[in-house]
């Protein structure tokens, strides 16, 4: 890493110009160092997911469909059929990565689209249009944030204190983040916030990665163990919590990082609300409630060993590790979108805000 380049000025994933390969930064490296990887086969992609070096619901989305445009290159066939099916079988392969965040298969079922509706095309055409589709997903993303940015920071006034867990920031999108992005937008204007990042326990993505990109980026931050939230709350330094989402079900339920739950429950005892940021991606209508939403389990080791010099709990002792809870919708203030703010009764706003999204993308043909 060169010694003036702030993390700020990475990209989170790229394709590689030279190549064949989806670059992404290392995020399990940060904060201590800056890795940039070249991932080229099916395997590291998966890995790469599953691992949480590309990680955050948007990031992941983008990464498996530059995965998908990479893979396609391999696939030496002229043949349609042998290519559609060669290419859904790898889909499912990455599809399997990681359960809970619906930009995967969003992004996934995106690709595939491209080929099962371009079936009168030759391959090194689907080549080509695959490609293109995932730079439009990127490009798409960064849009998406910056509108989520700009209806996110209608709620917050100049120098409130902000409340965020795990990383919904830059490192987890393609720029601006999504909880992180009324932050940004903020910062542009001169705004002060006072930004407390929750730790986020077991893999610390607030104190690795949200304390670390917004430090770098300038902006006023503490960082909180994950048992601190209620005393800043009480204390009365926290105007508002943004946090981001990994699946939104149709009545608002919302699964995102692990103890985002306590955090809601918390600010709803000391009346500060909370706002969760979504891009329509990750709303799943499909899914009624959050009952229905599938919880990764992770190993047990990231509770007991990793990060610390030496084991902290007894061999053998059982663990419970999930990945992320589902805050109820009752504890949701707004559900911030690209398409403005959805309040209750969330399974009618949700569905008005894609219907605004219908109406916006039929403007566009
Ligand atoms: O396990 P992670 O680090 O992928 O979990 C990430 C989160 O929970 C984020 O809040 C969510 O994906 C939104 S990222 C804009």
């Amino acid at each position: 890493m060169s010694e003036t380049k702030n993390i700020m000025d990475y990209e989170t994933v790229a394709l590689d110009e030279n190549g064949p390969a989806v670059v992404i930064l290392d995020q399990t490296r940060l904060p201590g160092r800056t890795e940039l990887i070249r991932l080229t086969t099916a395997q590291q992609i998966w890995e790469a997911i599953y691992l949480l070096k590309v990680r955050g619901a948007p990031a992941i989305g983008v990464a498996a469909a530059f995965g998908m445009y990479v893979l396609s290159e391999g696939i030496e066939t002229e043949d349609y059929d042998v290519f559609l099916k060669e290419f859904q079988k790898q889909k499912e392969y990455l599809d399997s990565a990681r359960p809970t965040a619906v930009n995967l298969s969003w992004a996934l079922k995106r690709m595939e689209q491209v080929v099962l509706s371009n079936r009168d095309k030759s391959v090194e055409q689907l080549r080509s249009l695959l490609r293109r589709e995932a730079i439009a997903i990127k490009e798409e993303d960064i849009r998406v944030c910056r509108a989520i940015g700009e209806y996110g920071l209608t709620l917050v006034q100049p120098g409130d204190g902000i409340l965020t867990h795990c990383n919904a920031g830059q490192l987890a999108t393609s720029k601006y983040g999504t909880a992180t992005a009324p932050i940004y937008l903020g910062q542009e204007k001169g705004y002060h916030f006072r930004v407390f990042a929750d730790e986020t326990r077991p893999l610390l993505q607030g104190a690795r990665l949200t304390a670390y990109e917004l430090h770098s980026a300038g902006v006023d931050v503490t960082l909180i163990c994950d048992n601190m939230s209620a005393m800043v709350m009480k204390n009365g330094w926290v105007n508002a919590v943004f946090v981001g989402c990994d699946r939104v079900a149709a009545n608002g339920d919302t699964a995102n990082k692990i103890g985002t739950s306590v955090v809601a429950a918390v600010a709803k005892r000391y009346n500060v609300p909370v706002y969760i940021c979504a891009p329509t991606s990750t709303i799943d209508l499909e899914t009624a409630t959050g009952a229905e939403i599938h919880i990764e389990q992770r190993p047990a080791e990231e509770v007991t060993e990793m990060w610390y010099r030496e084991r902290m709990a007894p061999e053998g002792v059982k663990v419970f590790n999930p990945a992320f809870d589902v805050t109820d919708h009752d504890l949701i203030a707004g559900i911030v979108t690209e398409y403005g703010i959805a309040r209750e009764p969330y399974t009618e706003s949700l569905r008005e805000i894609f219907r605004k999204k219908q109406e916006a993308q039929a403007s566009e043909l």
